[in-house]
């Protein structure tokens, strides 16, 4: 999975929230990073909410729906999904969503 693509090192693993969420400022932009332990994996997209128009994505909860993990925004409970940006309440809206992986307990993710 490391081939042809430049991955930075955001950080140790212990620095995110099991089941949650937390915000890096990675080049400038804000990425909502997703630890999931129970997948030993981390989902990056972005922070920004296009319907709260806010930078707050990293805060909201996490929950699945057939089996594909979500995060639902605080501001007006649209969700997304982790792994692809998609909106479930509006498939023409998607979020950026960057690679990210573990190595050695550190996280990395696909240079933006
Ligand atoms: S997300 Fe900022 S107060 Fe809830």
């Amino acid at each position: 999975m490391t081939n042809d693509i430049n991955w930075l090192d955001i950080c140790d693993v212990s620095d995110l929230v099991e089941d949650s969420g937390v915000c890096a400022l990675i080049d400038e932009k804000q990425v909502a990073l997703f630890y999931i332990p129970a997948e030993t994996k981390v989902y990056a997209l972005s922070q920004y909410d296009p319907f709260g128009q806010a930078n707050i994505l990293s805060r909201g909860l996490i929950g699945s729906k057939e089996g594909r993990l979500y995060v639902a925004s605080p501001l007006y409970k649209q969700r997304f999904y982790l792994e692809t940006g998609e909106c479930l309440e509006d498939e023409k809206v998607s979020l950026p969503t960057w690679k990210a992986q573990l190595v050695d307990n550190r996280v990395m993710i696909q240079a933006l």
